[in-house]
């Protein structure tokens, strides 16, 4: 895998990952999607000893790429192939059971998307994989040949909020009774047959995105990883979130609010704070997006959320 450093992947909102981030120069920060390691070289250009990067990516090419770019930090720079649903297991395995921030950048790389052999993107046409840990057995394949058509439809619908769910459902399961969908070009003619040319780059977006969530259990994962992170902070350490889509953001907004409230419903009572502790202040009342200049000179940073939230 050689891949150039621009061409893997740009980091978004830089700056505001840094300032949102980090607290302390001799902290332990967790970098919970390495990808090409942008963000977490940048973090470890503000650490001084003993401030340590532990990096966790679900995808081996992400680690191999960003080992080899994080060399010169040696010690400092601790690389994790792990799923960050596994974070709290990750990190007792390196003996650290407290951190001072943990950034998520979530979604896919640039590399994972414009590598034609991952099968992530419609714009080539190669195996239907979109596994972002290539030692999973469930790969896009599975779903689109083995899951019944109404499960289908639901997945593209909860998932990708695609109006010709059904529709394009019903095709899908229609063409592998003669033979099964291997192809990323094999499911962007079929969608293509549904929908027609007007509107086939969105459609084919949502399609798409919804397949991936599924196949890498992505808002599963995110709701667990997140509850973990807010636990494993130390008071005053903080956790940054990026997201990129409208699901993902509500259940990062979502988390937050709830394990920002001082008061909660139960039923029709309200629960005083007296019995429920607070357990982090939300430091983005609205999400961070990247500005004009950023969005120009990198596409991807256009839907990018930030938000920010510190333990108490
Ligand atoms: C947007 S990229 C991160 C880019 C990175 N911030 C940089 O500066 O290069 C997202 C990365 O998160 C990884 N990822 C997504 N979901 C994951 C999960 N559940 N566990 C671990 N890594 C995950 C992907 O494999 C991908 O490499």
């Amino acid at each position: 895998m050689a891949v150039r450093l621009a061409l893997y992947h740009t980091p978004v909102l830089r700056d505001e990952v840094l300032t949102g981030l980090i607290t302390s120069a001799g902290g332990i920060y967790v970098d919970a999607t390495l990808g090409g390691g942008g963000h977490a070289e940048s973090i470890l250009q503000r650490l001084n000893p003993p401030g340590v990067l532990v990096g966790l990516d679900a995808d081996s090419d992400a680690i191999q790429f960003a080992t080899s770019r994080l060399s010169s930090y040696q010690g400092r720079a601790v690389l994790v192939h792990s799923n960050f649903r596994d974070i709290s297991v990750a990190l007792a395995q390196k003996g650290i059971d407290r951190v001072s921030g943990i950034l998520f950048d979530l979604g896919v790389s640039s590399y994972q998307l414009d590598e034609p052999s991952r099968g992530f993107s419609f714009r080539t046409d190669d195996r239907l994989d979109m596994r972002m840990d290539r030692t999973q057995a469930v790969d896009a394949r599975t779903i689109v040949n083995q899951y019944e058509e109404r499960e289908l439809a639901d997945v593209l619908w909860m998932y990708g909020e695609e109006r010709a769910s059904r529709r394009i459902a019903h095709a899908i399961v229609r063409h592998r009774t003669h033979s099964p969908l291997q192809t990323t070009g094999e499911l962007t003619a079929l969608v293509k047959g549904i929908v027609g040319e007007r509107f086939l780059v969105k459609s084919l977006a949502r399609v798409f995105q919804a397949l991936r969530i599924e196949v890498n259990n992505e808002l599963m994962n995110l709701e667990s990883a997140l509850a973990q992170a807010i636990a494993i902070l130390e008071p005053g350490g903080r956790l940054v979130v990026i997201s990129y889509h409208s699901l993902e953001d509500r259940i990062v907004k979502d988390t937050l609010k709830q394990e920002a409230a001082s008061v909660q419903r139960s039923g029709n009572k309200l629960v005083p704070d007296t019995l429920l502790q607070p357990k982090v202040k939300i430091l983005t009342k609205k999400p961070i997006t990247a500005t004009d200049d950023e969005s120009r000179v990198n596409p991807r940073s256009r839907s990018a959320k930030l938000r920010v939230a510190e333990k108490l």
